[in-house]
């Protein structure tokens, strides 16, 4: 069984792998494995932003009764984190590289502080107030 911490901080990691592989790509200008690589990150930041706002954000606010706490902060972040992505998109398909590598050093300084304050924070929160947490996980795995 994986707990709620280990298995989403695993997907940040993994979605760090990702991106920092794109903007590596996007540095040599290898154009089409950079894209392959973003359309992976983009993909996998998509499905954990969805598991963490339909169900696991609604878990801790039902379980803790904290609805305008660290669960809505996480939510904006979260809009900013997507415009950014759309931002970066943009550039990747104009293929404009000083463009690209300069949005990707403001999204990755983002991610980092997001990531950091549901790692160190809200995911311990959860694994102390969610009492399926296991059940929940073991369905992400599964999808
Ligand atoms: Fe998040
Ligand atoms: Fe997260």
């Amino acid at each position: 069984m994986t707990s709620i911490p280990e298995f989403m901080t695993t997907k940040h990691r993994e979605c760090d792998e990702l991106f920092t592989e794109a903007e590596a790509a996007v540095a040599k200008v290898d154009w089409s494995l950079a894209l392959t690589k973003w359309q992976s990150f983009a993909v996998e930041l998509s499905k954990h932003f969805s598991q963490e706002e339909d169900i696991l954000f609604p878990k801790f606010e039902q379980a803790t009764g904290m609805t305008s706490g660290p669960t809505q902060v996480m939510r904006m972040e979260h809009q900013q984190i997507r415009a950014l992505v759309q931002d970066l998109d943009n550039a990747l398909a104009a293929q404009n590289k000083d463009e690209y590598l300069g949005l990707s050093e403001t999204l990755m300084v983002m991610m980092q502080q997001h990531n950091m304050k549901e790692e160190m924070m809200l995911y311990p929160m959860m694994e102390k107030n969610v009492a399926d947490g296991e059940q929940i996980i073991a369905q992400f795995q599964a999808s």
